[in-house]
């Protein structure tokens, strides 16, 4: 162990006595080490596992001997990262060490540390789907989330929730990390949570109440503007990015954001002529790109790379944290803005001005409007899920239904719209498969009744009147 890292952890034990913060809490209650496995690029399947010990933990594969598994963050201390907040900043404290194993070709089991490992399934029949998970706490905008009460930061009930699913994949679209400020002087909603960009504020947010869920099946996670390098992005790197880490994506030296931010597209199969295209949207505008900007170009490039993937004869589903057809709450009550993001309106729509996605692609899904919310159109364009009413606080309410003949872009007419405005998650299941590959989408309550369900293949998807009342 380094001189440093003694006097770090010397340091953090005097903190611990000084100051009755929560991470003293932690260190009196210690949580049990996350352990977790993440599906990224080229059919990778990585299990990762967090610690506080000196050294990695061991893996068993398949109940053979122990195998140490390979670090992959030593902990640190990072400058800060101004992020959106930008009322305060602080150094990011990492002191956690990132440890990790590729799961083998073969194999299929795995114990980490006496813990059960969920193994990757060929063929995928059930997932659950969450998105904008964190609880917000971002003094720019005073926006104080009742972190610690559970009816109004419901994450962990979620988790449990989706857990008792039994899914066979998990799928993150986007903003994890919330809490960006420090809770106000006396505020009893927040008092005593992390805040910062350090591993403190990344396990209050996901690895302590997303336990049940880390555990129940391997996550994809699509990146939001949350964990952009400019924010969470030190994280996302250490934590959740599939790829090898290294300085240059790491949103440790701002220099280097235009690397570590505007990920690959990947593509994760499902099994059965089914898969999910991953692309990384952390970085995109509110506001069309000119064709000048490099992220048009970027974004450009990226989106013939998903062409590509989605013509290899298979049902694709594409997945980005921004919609590019969605609705959002206004502030009249019970009305309505388009709220499709148009930074990649502009890439999109220049590429593929008649769909806005490559042919191939059956069925978009995102997050980043805190709603549910399905919504089919006539003509050729694939139906656009938004799924981001996972924790995060609620932005208000949209309408039950829209007039006749709304477009939510140019020359896009809504056919079929279902929306809830209160918090919860969804699971997509597979119904059919070959050419008639369907799948059925349920909207569920944070108790996990199901609320909502909707019908999806040949690019539709069509909701069902809610099943129970109370919607
Ligand atoms: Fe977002």
């Amino acid at each position: 162990m380094s001189r440093f890292y003694c006097a770090f952890l010397f340091a953090l034990g005097l903190a611990a006595f000084a100051v009755p913060s929560s991470r003293a809490a932690a260190l009196t209650n210690p949580q049990p080490d996350p352990v977790y496995v993440v599906l990224g690029p080229d059919h990778h399947v990585v299990v990762r596992a967090l610690t506080q010990a000196a050294s990695c933990p061991a893996i068993e594969w398949n109940g053979g001997p122990a195998q140490g598994m390979a670090l992959r963050a030593l902990p640190a201390r990072v400058p800060a990262r101004t992020g959106s907040a930008q009322t305060q900043s602080k150094e990011a404290v990492f002191d956690l060490r990132v440890c990790e194993a590729q799961w083998p070709l073969g194999v299929s089991s795995a114990r980490v540390a006496g813990q059960e490992v969920p193994a990757p399934r060929k063929d995928i029949r059930r997932i659950v789907i969450i998105a904008d998970t964190g609880c917000r706490m971002k003094g720019s905008e005073k926006a104080f989330q009742p972190c610690n009460d559970a009816l109004q930061w419901p994450f962990a009930r979620i988790a449990q929730s989706a857990a008792a699913t039994r899914p066979d994949l998990v799928i993150h679209i986007g903003d994890i990390h919330y809490r960006e400020s420090p809770c106000p002087e006396g505020n009893k909603g927040c008092a005593g949570s992390p805040w910062g960009y350090g591993d403190d504020a990344w396990r209050a947010d996901l690895f302590a109440p997303a336990r049940p869920l880390l555990a129940a099946a391997p996550w994809v996670f699509v990146r939001g503007n949350h964990e952009s390098c400019s924010r969470a992005g030190q994280g996302w790197f250490r934590f959740i990015d599939a790829l090898p880490w290294s300085e240059t994506r790491s949103c440790n030296d701002p220099a280097l954001d235009a690397q570590a931010d505007y990920a690959e597209p990947y593509a994760v199969p499902l099994g059965d002529d089914a898969q999910f295209i991953v692309f990384d949207s952390s970085r995109t505008n509110g506001a069309p790109f000119s064709t000048e900007d490099a992220a048009f170009g970027k974004y450009t490039q990226q989106l013939l790379s998903v062409a590509r993937m989605a013509m290899a004869g298979q049902s694709s589903f594409f997945l980005s944290h921004h919609p590019l057809l969605a609705v959002a709450p206004s502030k009249k009550s019970d009305t309505f803005k388009p709220a499709g993001n148009e930074g990649l309106q502009s890439v999109f729509g220049a590429l593929y001005p008649e769909r806005l996605f490559p042919e191939g692609v059956a069925l978009t899904l995102h997050g980043h409007v805190h709603l549910f919310e399905s919504i089919s159109f006539k003509g050729a364009h694939p139906a656009s899920l938004v799924l981001g009413n996972s924790g995060s606080a609620n932005e208000g309410r949209v309408p039950q239904t829209l007039p006749a003949g709304t477009q939510l872009y140019p020359g896009i007419e809504v056919e079929d719209y279902a929306a809830r405005s209160e918090f919860g998650f969804a699971t997509l299941e597979r119904v059919a498969s070959g050419a008639n590959d369907a799948w059925l989408l349920t909207e569920h309550a944070v108790d996990g009744t199901p609320l909502l369900q909707c019908a999806i293949s040949g690019g539709k998807s069509r909701c069902h009147p809610p099943l129970a009342a109370g919607r």
